[in-house]
């Protein structure tokens, strides 16, 4: 469900608010002159604030109808990052609320109001919990930055809400009918048409299910178009059971969001208009559910790729690799971008060198790293530039096929590089980078801007990215 919280901006700072968020800094003064009759440093004092991040003090203040609240919160260091703090932290603290009036803080408003709604998600099918605040209204701020906090965070909640949803409602169908609510042009290439242009990745990794795969591209064109064009191309896994390669249950029941690159992919497509993004994308998702049966694919079999490369499939559960690939050369074949970049929760590998707070970027070209590694700061999707290490290329080497999909044995290793050894040998020579979300896609955790279960990593990153160049 998308952010059900909304965004205002309010002129002034109504004198009767009844829940009304100040800020203040770490000297404990109120970083904003708005009397309201309270000794605020002594207050802080009292309860020892000491003006971090996330740091709240409610103070329960006379209002006509009873009692109403101040929350005094803490803002850090005044940084993007400390201010998304603050306003996670204050929605988080206005559960239940009807409106929550907040002075805003020095600085970059964007990221704070963007997480303050950030911090509002949840995916809920039922009653369960209690509400988000109804309302937050912004005093005094700038309506324009306000209002891309807004699409962004909307941006964000649409990735979480796709892959939050069961694979039961989720086929690849369904997500190519998501795909077509975005507002931009969308191709849809049902099995046949798979088929017919020879999209064997996609083909062989969906042979397995009673929905058959599809794929999906999605094409936005700016209104003043500056030449450039941007390949998108996320994994559209809609369940992965690792096939006949199949995983363990507890692996297996987190799966449901291994679409997760692939919900970037139509979210950030779907809102590229509104924020005014100069340059041209076509967003690709590679979609299938990879699912054991009598027709799924067997490890040994070998596999024709669009354009022709010939697989050797050692692991049915190395299919993120096998569907991108298609996507990839397809891409390089036919769309003739000046730059692609896939998203994809391609290894379980990654989560152990990264952890779940840092996503990796795989990139052909310095320059292109270095401007993820930054929109990623930016956006708040942190990113680490991990290597494409050469010696490790004949992990990949088959016998009998142009290609294997995993290596056989453990000579090398570094799951998470041979995996972006594979994709690199698709994508062409173009400036190319590969994001790997396995370890970012999730949370575990709700807290901050972050709600159990799918992140929507990737979405700020892009949008950050795609919305400077
Ligand atoms: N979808 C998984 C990767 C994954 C694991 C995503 C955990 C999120 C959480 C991917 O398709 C996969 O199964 N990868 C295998 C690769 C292996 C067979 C070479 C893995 O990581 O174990
Ligand atoms: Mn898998
Ligand atoms: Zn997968």
């Amino acid at each position: 469900m998308p952010i059900e919280t909304t965004a205002s901006v309010v002129a002034e700072v109504p004198d009767d608010a009844e829940f009304l968020a100040v800020p203040y800094a770490s000297d404990l003064i109120p970083a904003h002159a708005v009397d309201l009759h309270l000794p605020v440093g002594d207050l802080l004092a009292h309860y020892e604030a000491k003006g971090e991040a996330g740091e709240i003090v409610e103070v329960p203040v006379a209002r006509a109808g009873g009692v109403g609240r101040v929350l005094l919160y803490g803002v850090g260091d005044g940084s993007p990052r400390a201010l998304r703090k603050a306003g996670a932290a204050l929605t988080r603290r206005a559960k239940g609320r009807d409106t929550l009036t907040v002075v805003p803080p020095e600085g970059d408003i964007a990221a704070f109001a963007e997480a303050a709604l950030l911090a509002a998600y949840s995916f809920k099918i039922g009653n369960a919990g209690q509400q988000s605040v109804r309302a937050l209204a912004f005093a005094g701020s700038d309506e324009a930055q306000v209002r891309r906090a807004q699409t962004v965070a909307q941006a964000v909640a649409l990735a979480r809400d796709l892959s939050n949803t069961p694979a039961s409602v989720k086929n690849p169908a369904w997500l190519a009918e998501r795909a077509a609510e975005s507002g931009v042009p969308v191709r849809i290439w049902d099995e046949e048409q798979l088929q017919a242009d020879g999209f064997g990745g996609i083909l062989a990794v969906g042979r397995g299910s009673a929905s058959p795969p599809r794929l999906i591209q999605l094409s936005y064109t700016p209104a003043e178009p500056t030449g450039r064009h941007v390949v998108l191309v996320g994994k559209g896994i809609t369940f992965d059971s690792g096939g006949l390669s199949l995983k363990p249950t507890d692996n297996m029941k987190t799966q449901k969001t291994d679409m997760a690159g692939g919900a970037v992919v139509i979210a950030v497509l779907g809102v590229l208009a509104a924020l005014g993004a100069p340059v041209r994308v076509t967003g690709l998702v590679a979609a299938a559910e990879n699912m054991p049966s009598g027709t799924a694919q067997r490890p040994s079999d070998v596999i024709k790729h669009y354009g022709g490369r010939t697989v050797e499939v050692l692991n049915t559960d190395a299919e993120g690799r096998l569907v991108l690939a298609d996507a990839l050369a397809y891409a390089d074949a036919v769309l003739d971008p000046d730059v692609v970049v896939d998203i994809a929760t391609l290894t379980g590998a990654i989560s152990v060198a990264l952890g779940r707070s840092v996503g990796a970027v795989y990139a052909s070209d310095d320059v292109l790293a270095k401007q993820l590694l930054d929109a990623g700061e930016a956006g708040d999707d942190r990113l680490w530039r991990m290597p494409l290490i050469e010696d490790y290329t004949p992990a990949l080497e088959s016998s009998i096929a142009d290609l294997a999909n995993v290596e056989i044995g453990s000579k090398f290793g570094a799951g998470s590089i041979t995996a972006a050894l594979f994709l690199r040998e698709f994508a062409g020579r173009r400036p190319w980078a590969h994001l790997d979300i396995a370890g970012v896609g999730r949370s575990t955790v709700d807290e901050g801007t972050l709600s159990k279960g799918a992140t929507g990593f990737g979405v700020r990153v892009l949008l950050e990215w795609l919305t400077r160049s």
